[in-house]
Protein backbone atom coordinates (compact mmCIF):
# COMPACT_ATOMS: atom_id res chain seq x y z
CA UNK A 1 0.00 0.00 0.00
CA UNK A 2 0.92 4.05 -0.42
CA UNK A 3 1.20 4.02 3.09
CA UNK A 4 4.13 1.15 3.60
CA UNK A 5 5.89 2.38 0.60
CA UNK A 6 6.28 5.60 2.17
CA UNK A 7 7.76 3.63 5.27
CA UNK A 8 10.08 2.20 3.68
CA UNK A 9 11.34 4.75 1.37
CA UNK A 10 11.61 6.80 4.51
CA UNK A 11 12.90 3.84 6.64
CA UNK A 12 14.49 1.11 4.60
CA UNK A 13 14.54 2.17 0.87
CA UNK A 14 16.77 -0.99 -0.20
CA UNK A 15 16.10 -3.88 2.07
CA UNK A 16 16.35 -7.74 1.84
CA UNK A 17 13.52 -9.71 1.80
CA UNK A 18 13.45 -13.56 3.63
CA UNK A 19 10.56 -14.43 2.84
CA UNK A 20 10.85 -13.81 -1.16
CA UNK A 21 14.85 -14.23 -0.80
CA UNK A 22 15.33 -10.76 -2.80
CA UNK A 23 16.01 -7.39 -2.60
CA UNK A 24 13.22 -4.78 -2.87
CA UNK A 25 14.35 -1.22 -4.11
CA UNK A 26 11.46 2.30 -2.79
CA UNK A 27 12.97 5.05 -3.75
CA UNK A 28 12.59 6.44 -7.18
CA UNK A 29 16.62 7.35 -8.43
CA UNK A 30 17.50 3.64 -6.97
CA UNK A 31 14.34 2.33 -8.68
CA UNK A 32 15.10 4.22 -11.76
CA UNK A 33 19.23 3.25 -11.75
CA UNK A 34 18.06 -0.63 -11.04
CA UNK A 35 16.12 -0.33 -14.19
CA UNK A 36 18.37 1.40 -16.52
CA UNK A 37 21.88 0.20 -15.14
CA UNK A 38 22.19 -3.30 -17.31
CA UNK A 39 25.83 -3.31 -16.51
CA UNK A 40 24.98 -4.16 -13.03
CA UNK A 41 21.17 -5.11 -13.06
CA UNK A 42 20.26 -7.66 -15.60
CA UNK A 43 17.49 -9.18 -17.31
CA UNK A 44 18.52 -12.30 -17.82
CA UNK A 45 16.83 -13.43 -15.10
CA UNK A 46 16.03 -17.33 -16.42
CA UNK A 47 19.51 -18.34 -17.61
CA UNK A 48 19.07 -21.86 -16.24
CA UNK A 49 20.36 -24.69 -18.07
CA UNK A 50 17.36 -25.78 -19.64
CA UNK A 51 16.55 -25.62 -23.63
CA UNK A 52 16.06 -22.01 -24.91
CA UNK A 53 12.64 -20.91 -25.39
CA UNK A 54 10.90 -18.47 -27.91
CA UNK A 55 10.99 -16.34 -24.80
CA UNK A 56 14.14 -16.33 -23.58
CA UNK A 57 15.26 -14.47 -26.49
CA UNK A 58 12.52 -11.98 -26.28
CA UNK A 59 13.45 -8.08 -25.50
CA UNK A 60 12.81 -8.45 -22.00
CA UNK A 61 15.15 -10.80 -21.12
CA UNK A 62 18.17 -10.07 -22.49
CA UNK A 63 21.33 -7.31 -22.01
CA UNK A 64 22.83 -5.11 -24.37
CA UNK A 65 24.44 -6.32 -27.26
CA UNK A 66 22.15 -8.99 -28.01
CA UNK A 67 18.79 -6.66 -26.95
CA UNK A 68 20.56 -3.89 -28.96
CA UNK A 69 20.64 -5.84 -31.98
CA UNK A 70 16.87 -7.32 -31.59
CA UNK A 71 15.28 -4.52 -30.51
CA UNK A 72 16.76 -1.97 -33.76
CA UNK A 73 15.11 -5.01 -35.72
CA UNK A 74 11.93 -4.93 -34.01
CA UNK A 75 11.60 -1.14 -33.86
CA UNK A 76 12.24 -1.48 -37.83
CA UNK A 77 8.46 -2.99 -37.82
CA UNK A 78 6.54 -1.91 -34.86
CA UNK A 79 6.52 1.90 -35.55
CA UNK A 80 5.08 4.81 -34.60
CA UNK A 81 3.35 5.01 -37.49
CA UNK A 82 2.38 1.30 -37.31
CA UNK A 83 0.23 2.54 -34.24
CA UNK A 84 -1.17 6.20 -35.31
CA UNK A 85 -2.19 3.91 -38.86
CA UNK A 86 -4.78 1.59 -36.11
CA UNK A 87 -6.30 4.71 -35.12
CA UNK A 88 -9.53 4.81 -37.11
CA UNK A 89 -9.85 0.91 -36.16
CA UNK A 90 -9.74 1.30 -32.22
CA UNK A 91 -12.23 4.18 -32.86
CA UNK A 92 -14.50 1.63 -34.28
CA UNK A 93 -14.59 -1.31 -31.95
CA UNK A 94 -14.68 0.89 -29.32
CA UNK A 95 -18.07 2.41 -30.62
CA UNK A 96 -19.10 -1.57 -31.52
CA UNK A 97 -17.89 -2.92 -27.50
CA UNK A 98 -20.39 -0.01 -26.36
CA UNK A 99 -22.87 -0.47 -28.94
CA UNK A 100 -23.21 -4.40 -27.75
CA UNK A 101 -24.27 -3.10 -24.28
CA UNK A 102 -26.38 -0.14 -25.06
CA UNK A 103 -29.38 -1.57 -24.12
CA UNK A 104 -28.63 -2.72 -20.75
CA UNK A 105 -26.68 0.48 -20.16
CA UNK A 106 -24.07 -1.18 -17.67
CA UNK A 107 -20.89 -3.00 -18.84
CA UNK A 108 -17.70 -4.39 -17.11
CA UNK A 109 -14.60 -1.95 -18.19
CA UNK A 110 -12.26 -5.20 -18.02
CA UNK A 111 -14.25 -7.82 -19.35
CA UNK A 112 -16.46 -6.40 -22.00
CA UNK A 113 -13.87 -3.09 -22.92
CA UNK A 114 -10.24 -2.92 -22.30
CA UNK A 115 -9.69 -6.77 -22.69
CA UNK A 116 -11.39 -7.52 -25.90
CA UNK A 117 -10.23 -4.38 -27.23
CA UNK A 118 -6.41 -4.89 -26.64
CA UNK A 119 -6.35 -8.64 -27.66
CA UNK A 120 -8.27 -7.33 -30.96
CA UNK A 121 -5.91 -4.88 -31.71
CA UNK A 122 -3.07 -6.35 -31.06
CA UNK A 123 -3.92 -9.64 -33.29
CA UNK A 124 -5.36 -7.44 -36.31
CA UNK A 125 -1.91 -5.25 -36.08
CA UNK A 126 0.38 -8.60 -36.30
CA UNK A 127 -2.26 -10.12 -38.76
CA UNK A 128 -4.17 -13.03 -37.22
CA UNK A 129 -6.62 -13.73 -39.43
CA UNK A 130 -9.91 -13.10 -37.82
CA UNK A 131 -10.82 -16.84 -37.76
CA UNK A 132 -8.04 -17.58 -35.85
CA UNK A 133 -8.85 -15.19 -32.95
CA UNK A 134 -10.58 -17.22 -30.48
CA UNK A 135 -8.01 -19.39 -30.23
CA UNK A 136 -5.48 -15.94 -30.33
CA UNK A 137 -7.25 -14.61 -27.47
CA UNK A 138 -7.45 -18.22 -24.97
CA UNK A 139 -3.80 -18.14 -25.43
CA UNK A 140 -3.75 -14.80 -24.16
CA UNK A 141 -5.93 -15.52 -21.64
CA UNK A 142 -3.73 -18.71 -20.68
CA UNK A 143 -1.02 -16.27 -20.84
CA UNK A 144 -2.36 -13.66 -18.71
CA UNK A 145 -3.92 -16.33 -15.97
CA UNK A 146 -7.77 -15.02 -16.46
CA UNK A 147 -8.17 -18.58 -17.76
CA UNK A 148 -6.78 -21.26 -15.38
CA UNK A 149 -3.67 -23.46 -16.88
CA UNK A 150 -5.42 -26.64 -18.27
CA UNK A 151 -2.14 -28.54 -18.62
CA UNK A 152 -1.89 -27.98 -22.23
CA UNK A 153 1.49 -27.13 -23.86
CA UNK A 154 -0.23 -24.24 -25.09
CA UNK A 155 3.05 -22.41 -25.52
CA UNK A 156 3.77 -25.43 -27.81
CA UNK A 157 0.58 -24.79 -29.29
CA UNK A 158 1.60 -21.04 -29.75
CA UNK A 159 5.15 -22.09 -31.43
CA UNK A 160 3.51 -24.47 -34.47
CA UNK A 161 0.46 -21.45 -35.40
CA UNK A 162 3.40 -19.09 -35.33
CA UNK A 163 5.85 -21.10 -37.08
CA UNK A 164 3.23 -22.06 -40.03
CA UNK A 165 1.53 -18.19 -39.77
CA UNK A 166 5.30 -16.75 -40.70
CA UNK A 167 5.82 -19.14 -43.48
CA UNK A 168 2.69 -18.36 -45.05
CA UNK A 169 4.16 -14.71 -45.07
CA UNK A 170 7.23 -15.63 -46.19
CA UNK A 171 5.46 -16.80 -49.10
CA UNK A 172 3.03 -14.00 -49.49
CA UNK A 173 3.74 -10.97 -47.53
CA UNK A 174 0.86 -8.68 -46.83
CA UNK A 175 0.47 -5.44 -45.13
CA UNK A 176 0.99 -6.46 -41.27
CA UNK A 177 3.66 -6.59 -38.50
CA UNK A 178 4.36 -10.56 -39.20
CA UNK A 179 5.37 -9.12 -42.52
CA UNK A 180 7.36 -6.28 -41.70
CA UNK A 181 9.24 -8.18 -38.94
CA UNK A 182 9.90 -10.89 -41.87
CA UNK A 183 11.39 -8.03 -43.91
CA UNK A 184 13.43 -6.44 -41.46
CA UNK A 185 17.15 -6.28 -41.36
CA UNK A 186 20.24 -4.65 -39.69
CA UNK A 187 23.49 -5.26 -40.62
CA UNK A 188 22.00 -7.98 -43.49
CA UNK A 189 20.99 -9.84 -40.41
CA UNK A 190 17.31 -11.02 -39.96
CA UNK A 191 15.34 -12.49 -37.12
CA UNK A 192 15.64 -15.44 -36.44
CA UNK A 193 12.52 -18.17 -36.13
CA UNK A 194 12.92 -18.08 -32.38
CA UNK A 195 13.03 -14.60 -32.19
CA UNK A 196 10.24 -13.51 -34.82
CA UNK A 197 8.45 -16.32 -32.16
CA UNK A 198 9.28 -14.81 -29.05
CA UNK A 199 8.21 -11.02 -30.29
CA UNK A 200 5.26 -12.37 -31.17
CA UNK A 201 4.23 -14.10 -27.88
CA UNK A 202 5.79 -11.37 -25.95
CA UNK A 203 3.36 -8.99 -27.77
CA UNK A 204 0.52 -10.98 -26.21
CA UNK A 205 1.99 -11.30 -22.88
CA UNK A 206 3.45 -7.54 -21.85
CA UNK A 207 0.35 -5.71 -23.84
CA UNK A 208 -2.73 -7.03 -23.37
CA UNK A 209 -3.30 -7.18 -19.44
CA UNK A 210 -1.26 -3.97 -18.50
CA UNK A 211 -3.10 -1.83 -20.79
CA UNK A 212 -6.42 -3.51 -19.83
CA UNK A 213 -5.57 -2.40 -16.22
CA UNK A 214 -4.16 1.23 -17.17
CA UNK A 215 -8.15 1.53 -18.40
CA UNK A 216 -9.29 -0.49 -15.56
CA UNK A 217 -7.24 2.56 -12.77
CA UNK A 218 -8.41 5.47 -14.60
CA UNK A 219 -11.83 4.32 -13.27
CA UNK A 220 -10.78 3.72 -10.47
CA UNK A 221 -8.88 6.71 -10.16
CA UNK A 222 -12.10 8.23 -11.27
CA UNK A 223 -14.57 6.63 -8.51
CA UNK A 224 -11.67 8.10 -6.25
CA UNK A 225 -12.32 11.44 -7.55
CA UNK A 226 -15.44 11.77 -8.36
CA UNK A 227 -15.27 15.56 -10.41
CA UNK A 228 -12.94 14.37 -12.24
CA UNK A 229 -14.90 12.72 -15.68
CA UNK A 230 -16.96 15.99 -15.52
CA UNK A 231 -13.97 17.81 -15.47
CA UNK A 232 -12.37 16.02 -19.05
CA UNK A 233 -15.59 15.79 -20.41
CA UNK A 234 -15.63 19.82 -20.62
CA UNK A 235 -11.90 19.92 -21.82
CA UNK A 236 -10.63 16.83 -23.69
CA UNK A 237 -7.40 18.27 -24.35
CA UNK A 238 -6.81 17.58 -20.19
CA UNK A 239 -6.81 13.52 -21.22
CA UNK A 240 -3.17 12.78 -22.33
CA UNK A 241 -2.26 14.49 -18.80
CA UNK A 242 -5.07 12.19 -16.72
CA UNK A 243 -3.61 9.23 -18.28
CA UNK A 244 -0.13 10.06 -17.76
CA UNK A 245 -1.36 10.82 -14.06
CA UNK A 246 -3.54 7.55 -13.59
CA UNK A 247 0.31 5.81 -14.98
CA UNK A 248 1.73 7.84 -12.31
CA UNK A 249 -0.72 7.48 -9.28
CA UNK A 250 -1.80 3.32 -9.95
CA UNK A 251 0.98 1.91 -12.48
CA UNK A 252 0.01 -1.00 -14.10
CA UNK A 253 2.88 -3.12 -13.10
CA UNK A 254 3.82 -2.77 -9.34
CA UNK A 255 7.55 -3.38 -9.88
CA UNK A 256 10.11 -5.37 -12.39
CA UNK A 257 12.74 -7.87 -11.56
CA UNK A 258 16.39 -7.89 -12.12
CA UNK A 259 19.49 -10.01 -11.05
CA UNK A 260 22.62 -8.24 -9.99
CA UNK A 261 25.99 -9.09 -12.27
CA UNK A 262 28.45 -8.14 -9.98
CA UNK A 263 28.68 -7.26 -6.67
CA UNK A 264 27.32 -4.19 -5.94
CA UNK A 265 25.97 -1.26 -3.55
CA UNK A 266 23.05 0.54 -3.41
CA UNK A 267 21.04 2.71 -0.81
CA UNK A 268 23.86 1.85 1.54
CA UNK A 269 23.67 -2.07 1.14
CA UNK A 270 25.87 -4.44 -0.26
CA UNK A 271 24.00 -6.57 -2.81
CA UNK A 272 25.86 -9.71 -4.55
CA UNK A 273 25.99 -11.04 -7.95
CA UNK A 274 23.81 -13.41 -8.16
CA UNK A 275 21.11 -12.10 -6.17
CA UNK A 276 17.43 -11.15 -7.31
CA UNK A 277 16.11 -7.15 -7.18
CA UNK A 278 12.82 -6.01 -7.08
CA UNK A 279 12.52 -2.57 -8.59
CA UNK A 280 9.38 -1.17 -6.62
CA UNK A 281 7.72 0.90 -9.86
CA UNK A 282 4.57 1.47 -8.03
CA UNK A 283 6.73 3.17 -4.79
CA UNK A 284 9.02 5.70 -6.97
CA UNK A 285 6.31 6.96 -8.72
CA UNK A 286 5.10 8.64 -4.91
CA UNK A 287 8.67 9.76 -4.23
CA UNK A 288 8.02 13.06 -2.19
CA UNK A 289 11.65 13.71 -3.50
CA UNK A 290 10.46 13.81 -7.17
CA UNK A 291 6.66 14.53 -7.17
CA UNK A 292 5.58 17.08 -5.12
CA UNK A 293 2.32 16.07 -2.87
CA UNK A 294 2.45 12.63 -4.10
CA UNK A 295 -0.97 11.66 -2.91
CA UNK A 296 -2.30 14.34 -4.84
CA UNK A 297 -4.22 13.38 -8.39
CA UNK A 298 -3.14 16.48 -10.38
CA UNK A 299 -3.81 16.08 -14.17
CA UNK A 300 -1.50 19.19 -15.32
CA UNK A 301 1.10 17.82 -12.99
CA UNK A 302 4.43 18.82 -15.04
CA UNK A 303 6.49 17.17 -15.96
CA UNK A 304 5.43 13.89 -14.75
CA UNK A 305 8.30 11.64 -15.11
CA UNK A 306 6.45 8.52 -14.06
CA UNK A 307 8.28 5.20 -14.39
CA UNK A 308 5.39 2.96 -15.49
CA UNK A 309 6.80 1.96 -18.71
CA UNK A 310 10.01 1.44 -17.37
CA UNK A 311 13.28 3.33 -18.04
CA UNK A 312 16.50 3.35 -20.68
CA UNK A 313 16.61 0.23 -23.35
CA UNK A 314 14.18 -1.80 -22.38
CA UNK A 315 11.88 1.30 -21.98
CA UNK A 316 8.31 0.14 -23.00
CA UNK A 317 7.39 -0.52 -26.79
CA UNK A 318 4.39 -0.31 -26.66
CA UNK A 319 3.72 2.66 -24.52
CA UNK A 320 2.46 4.89 -27.51
CA UNK A 321 -0.36 1.54 -28.12
CA UNK A 322 -1.69 1.88 -24.75
CA UNK A 323 -1.74 5.63 -24.34
CA UNK A 324 -3.89 5.72 -27.66
CA UNK A 325 -5.78 2.81 -27.13
CA UNK A 326 -6.98 4.46 -23.80
CA UNK A 327 -7.13 7.87 -24.84
CA UNK A 328 -9.73 7.00 -27.19
CA UNK A 329 -12.00 4.58 -25.10
CA UNK A 330 -12.37 7.80 -22.86
CA UNK A 331 -12.98 10.03 -25.38
CA UNK A 332 -15.31 8.10 -27.10
CA UNK A 333 -17.27 7.17 -23.65
CA UNK A 334 -17.06 10.87 -22.48
CA UNK A 335 -18.71 11.80 -25.88
CA UNK A 336 -21.61 9.27 -26.08
CA UNK A 337 -22.80 9.16 -22.08
CA UNK A 338 -23.64 11.96 -20.33
CA UNK A 339 -22.75 10.36 -17.17
CA UNK A 340 -20.95 6.89 -16.13
CA UNK A 341 -20.57 5.76 -12.86
CA UNK A 342 -19.81 2.96 -10.75
CA UNK A 343 -22.61 0.39 -10.53
CA UNK A 344 -24.25 1.00 -7.18
CA UNK A 345 -23.51 -1.10 -4.56
CA UNK A 346 -20.84 -3.21 -6.84
CA UNK A 347 -17.62 -4.38 -4.50
CA UNK A 348 -13.97 -3.59 -5.96
CA UNK A 349 -12.09 -7.17 -5.79
CA UNK A 350 -8.58 -5.71 -6.11
CA UNK A 351 -5.92 -7.82 -7.62
CA UNK A 352 -3.46 -9.92 -5.51
CA UNK A 353 -2.17 -7.24 -3.98
CA UNK A 354 1.48 -9.20 -3.44
CA UNK A 355 1.24 -9.57 -7.08
CA UNK A 356 3.32 -8.12 -10.50
CA UNK A 357 -0.20 -6.39 -11.56
CA UNK A 358 -2.04 -3.54 -9.72
CA UNK A 359 -5.93 -3.07 -10.52
CA UNK A 360 -8.84 -4.36 -10.08
CA UNK A 361 -10.60 -7.47 -10.91
CA UNK A 362 -13.69 -5.80 -12.11
CA UNK A 363 -15.13 -2.75 -12.96
CA UNK A 364 -18.74 -2.65 -13.28
CA UNK A 365 -20.12 0.71 -14.72
CA UNK A 366 -23.53 1.96 -15.20
CA UNK A 367 -24.07 5.04 -17.65
C1 LIG B 1 8.55 -3.31 -21.82
C2 LIG B 1 5.01 -1.53 -19.05
C3 LIG B 1 1.87 -1.88 -22.74
C4 LIG B 1 5.24 -4.18 -25.31
C5 LIG B 1 7.87 -2.74 -20.77
C6 LIG B 1 8.47 -2.36 -19.50
C7 LIG B 1 7.48 -1.88 -18.72
C8 LIG B 1 6.25 -1.95 -19.49
C9 LIG B 1 7.61 -1.39 -17.29
C10 LIG B 1 9.96 -2.47 -19.13
C11 LIG B 1 10.32 -3.83 -18.69
C12 LIG B 1 11.70 -3.90 -18.07
O1 LIG B 1 12.39 -2.87 -17.88
O2 LIG B 1 12.15 -5.02 -17.75
C13 LIG B 1 3.86 -1.49 -19.80
C14 LIG B 1 2.61 -0.92 -19.34
C15 LIG B 1 1.72 -1.02 -20.39
C16 LIG B 1 2.42 -1.65 -21.50
C17 LIG B 1 2.36 -0.33 -17.95
C18 LIG B 1 0.30 -0.58 -20.49
C19 LIG B 1 -0.21 0.37 -19.79
C20 LIG B 1 2.51 -2.51 -23.77
C21 LIG B 1 1.94 -2.79 -25.06
C22 LIG B 1 2.89 -3.47 -25.78
C23 LIG B 1 4.07 -3.58 -24.94
C24 LIG B 1 0.56 -2.39 -25.54
C25 LIG B 1 2.88 -4.02 -27.18
C26 LIG B 1 2.01 -3.80 -28.09
C27 LIG B 1 6.41 -4.13 -24.59
C28 LIG B 1 7.66 -4.70 -25.05
C29 LIG B 1 8.61 -4.47 -24.04
C30 LIG B 1 7.93 -3.74 -22.98
C31 LIG B 1 7.88 -5.43 -26.37
C32 LIG B 1 10.08 -4.89 -24.03
C33 LIG B 1 10.94 -3.77 -24.50
C34 LIG B 1 12.41 -4.11 -24.33
O3 LIG B 1 12.77 -4.95 -23.50
O4 LIG B 1 13.22 -3.52 -25.07
N1 LIG B 1 6.52 -2.46 -20.75
N2 LIG B 1 3.72 -1.92 -21.09
N3 LIG B 1 3.81 -2.99 -23.73
N4 LIG B 1 6.61 -3.56 -23.34
FE1 LIG B 1 5.18 -2.64 -22.27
Amino acid sequence: SLAWYRHMREHAPVTYSEQHQQWMVFRYDDVKRVLSDYETFSSEVESEGHTLTPMDVSLVALDPPCHRHLRALVTQAFTPRTVTQATARIEQLVKDLLEKHMGRGEMDIIDDLAYPLTVTIIAEILGVPVSDQERFRHWSDLLAGVTPFDGSDFTGEMSVYFSRLLDERRREPREDLISSLLAAQVGGEHLSTLELLGFCILLLVAGNVTTTHLLGNAFLCFDEFPRLLEVLARDGTLLPGAIEEVLRYRSPLRFMFRVAKKDTHLGGQSIHAGQWISAYIASANHDEAVFSHPERFDITRTPNPNLSFGHGVHYCLGAPLARLETRIVLEVMLRRFSSIQRRPGSMLEPLDPQGFMQGAKHFPIVF
